[in-house]
């Protein structure tokens, strides 16, 4: 397993491109890539998800992984099916902005659906940081960076989130 380069930068182009539907989510390419995405999450400090632009591939997936750095779940193409009508204002950085930190107003909760990496489809209903989570990392298969997004962004030099 290796680990991968973070794509970075508010112009990069597969960061701003729409990512595509994963087709055979059993093939050896995308179960290696699934793993070096799941290797490249967890040596990455402060890191809680990550999704494919950010490792190279528009490709409709993303990590999250626990506050404690241990389980990961893997969605591949996600849908957000229902938000909560509240919304509520959350700090929020990205490994893509290192330089960035920002206010964003984000649903307080999310039913979301998407297979994982054996291809069985799941259902989550997801509170606090999880469905942030889940909003940000679809907004990153959409070409959408949080910093579009926040009402206040502010720089930062440390390594963010
Ligand atoms: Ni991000």
């Amino acid at each position: 397993m290796s680990i991968l380069n973070i794509e970075k930068g508010a112009e990069n182009k597969i960061l701003r491109t729409r990512s595509e539907e994963v087709a055979d989510i059993q093939s050896p390419e995308i179960q290696k890539f699934i793993l070096n995405m799941k290797t490249t999450l967890k040596s990455t400090p402060n890191g809680v998800g990550l999704a494919a632009p950010q490792a190279g591939k528009n490709l409709r997936i993303f990590v999250a992984s626990d506050d404690l750095g241990i389980n990961q779940t893997v969605f591949i193409n996600p849908e957000i099916t229902k938000i909560s009508e509240n919304m509520i204002l959350k700090g929020e950085g990205c490994l893509s902005l290192p330089e960035y930190y920002g206010k964003i107003r984000r649903a307080d909760w999310v039913k979301a659906e998407a297979c994982n990496e054996n291809g069985r489809k799941f259902k989550i209903k997801a509170t606090g940081l999880v469905a942030q989570l889940i909003q940000h990392e679809v907004d990153h298969l959409n070409g959408i960076l949080f910093i579009d997004k926040a009402e206040k962004v502010e720089s930062q030099k440390t390594d963010g989130k």
